[in-house]
Order: C-alpha cells, then sequence, then structure tokens
C-alpha cells in the first residue's frame, strides 16, 4: 500500500498576485480551509500517513499549518471555538509531515527530485495542490481511485481528464492505447502543446503515482518546455522502457490556480460541503 504523498509547492503562484505576494498560493482558503488542507486529506482518505512538502522560500506558514498552534489553542480553550481546529488537530496527531526546499524554480520534475530524501525508495504518491479534486462518491477520492489501481498494476499512474482542444496548451497531454473503460496504456506524451500538435484531449491533471525509479530517469532528464525540467518528459522516458498507466478519474477537478477555477471550487465547497 502507498503510505508517502509528496506535495510540491515551491511555485510562485503568479496568477494570484497580490495575494500571493507575502502568502503561499497552496494557502489561499475555500471557504474556510486552505488548499493544501483539502489535499492532504484526500491523501490521508487513500490510506498513506507520510506527507513530504518541496517548500520555497516564504511557504513557512504550510509547515506552520501542519503544526500545533499552542498559543492559540491555550487562548480559545473552553470557549466553544475548539472545535474549529478539531480536523486539523486530528490530522497533525495521525500523520507525519515533513519539508525540504526547493532551493531554485526549476520545474516539477525538479521538485519531485528534489523530495526524494522525504520519500525513499518507496512508490509515491504526488499531489498538487492547487487542483482540488471531489470523487464523485464520497469517501473514494481521486488519489484513493489510483492507489487501488496501484495495487494492481504496480507502475506509475497519471489522473487524465478530457479538455477542450482550445485547452491543450496547458496541460501535458497524452496518447495511449486503451486497456479497459477509462484506463490507457501511455505510447506517447506532450507538455502543453498547441491543439494541431496535441496527441489527443487527455491532458494529465494534479495526481501522479511514481514508482521510485523515476528519480534516476529524472536526473537525466534534459530541461524541456519553458527549460524546466518536465515530469512529463520523464514520465514518456518511464513509459518507454515499461509501464506508465493514464486513469480516467471518476469526479471532478477544479483548477484553482486560476481565478475563474478557484471561484468555482469555492461555490462549489460552500454549497456541497460547508453548507451541506
Ligand atoms: P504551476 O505551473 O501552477 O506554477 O505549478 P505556480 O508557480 O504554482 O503558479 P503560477 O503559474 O505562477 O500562477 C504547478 C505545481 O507545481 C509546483 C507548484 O507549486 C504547483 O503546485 N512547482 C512548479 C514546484 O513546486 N516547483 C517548480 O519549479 C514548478
Amino acid at each position: 500500500m502507498i503510505k508517502n504523498c509528496l506535495f510540491p509547492v515551491a511555485g510562485y503562484g503568479t496568477r494570484f498576485l497580490p495575494a500571493t505576494k507575502a502568502m503561499p498560493k497552496e494557502m489561499l482558503p475555500l471557504v474556510n480551509k486552505p488548499l493544501v488542507q483539502y489535499g492532504v486529506e484526500e491523501a490521508q482518505e487513500a490510506g498513506m500517513n507520510n506527507f513530504g512538502f518541496v517548500t520555497g522560500r516564504g511557504k513557512r506558514a504550510i509547515a506552520d499549518h501542519f503544526d500545533i498552534s499552542y498559543e492559540l489553542e491555550h487562548q480559545i480553550q473552553g470557549s466553544g471555538k475548539e472545535e474549529l481546529l478539531g480536523d486539523i488537530r486530528t490530522l497533525i496527531e495521525n500523520n507525519t509531515f515533513s519539508f525540504t526546499r526547493q532551493h531554485q524554480m526549476k520545474g516539477l520534475g525538479h521538485a519531485i527530485l528534489s523530495g526524494r530524501t522525504l520519500v525513499g525508495d518507496n512508490p509515491f504518491a504526488v499531489l498538487l495542490a492547487d487542483d482540488l479534486c471531489v470523487g464523485e462518491e464520497p469517501g473514494n477520492g481521486v488519489l484513493k481511485q489510483m492507489s487501488e489501481l496501484y495495487n494492481q498494476f504496480r507502475c506509475s499512474i497519471v489522473a487524465i481528464q478530457e479538455v477542450p482542444a482550445d485547452q491543450t496548451h496547458k496541460y501535458g497531454v497524452i496518447a495511449g492505447e486503451s486497456m479497459k473503460e477509462g484506463l490507457y496504456r501511455i505510447t506517447d506524451m506532450v507538455e502543453k502543446p498547441a491543439p494541431e500538435d496535441a496527441p489527443s484531449n487527455l491532458a494529465i491533471i494534479g495526481r501522479y503515482i511514481l514508482t521510485p525509479d523515476i528519480f534516476d530517469i529524472i536526473k537525466d532528464t534534459p530541461p524541456g518546455k519553458n527549460g524546466e525540467v518536465q515530469i512529463t518528459d520523464a514520465l514518456l522516458t518511464q513509459a518507454k522502457s515499461g509501464c506508465v498507466l493514464a486513469y480516467k478519474f471518476k469526479g471532478n477537478r477544479f483548477d484553482c490556480g486560476s481565478i475563474d477555477g478557484f471561484v468555482e471550487a469555492t461555490n462549489y465547497v460552500y454549497e456541497n460541503v460547508y453548507k451541506g
């Protein structure tokens, strides 16, 4: 069973400036909970309990969020507000949180390589907290669905969704052979292709399960699109020498790295989670 989940959270979040000038993008709240906590809860639901964060300068608030706040807890003791901290307190007590820094923003592949010491020589999940994912059925989030697939196939898996042709330039896009409903064996991948260069409309979103051999592959992967070390390029190498699966997950995904997606997610959470 996969126990480790890596959270690359070193990005600058420039699309949210000035909000992200002094605050990490991953701490932006959907109603009353920061984005990153939704991610950690999804990973915990999938049975994971070791959470590694690849952070950068100015991201200390994330480490503080997953730590006890003695003064605050002392202050609200007996006031009836303690229950507002109940969920995060339980998360902290039941899991391990560790942190390392990516010293330079050299791309997602490089961020994942920087997290190697946090997950060791084990298969691990990668969760991009700016993608909020909601499973079709309660209790069966996207990482849980992928974890179950991993137990069956024992190879790297990426989550995909169909996107309109004019959106392919925002994603890694795959080509694959269909194995069964919603599951493909990857034969090609292109990072942020123009619509005419996209091998399909199946785009990779921010959920991955990776086998640890990916680290050595990333090391040998030269910078690609935008001069960054792309995880997509490393995964293509892995796919060509072995097997990488693409899974069309059951559920919804909100791109909270964009203003529109963030507002949609806020409305969804307010209606379905907070009020519902
Ligand atoms: P994005 O492409 O969304 O970049 O990264 P960003 O900096 O977070 O946001 P914008 O585009 O400037 O608004 C996708 C994910 O990969 C992480 C980011 O933190 C984000 O979760 N990432 C990206 C890193 O950790 N390191 C990198 O070098 C690049």
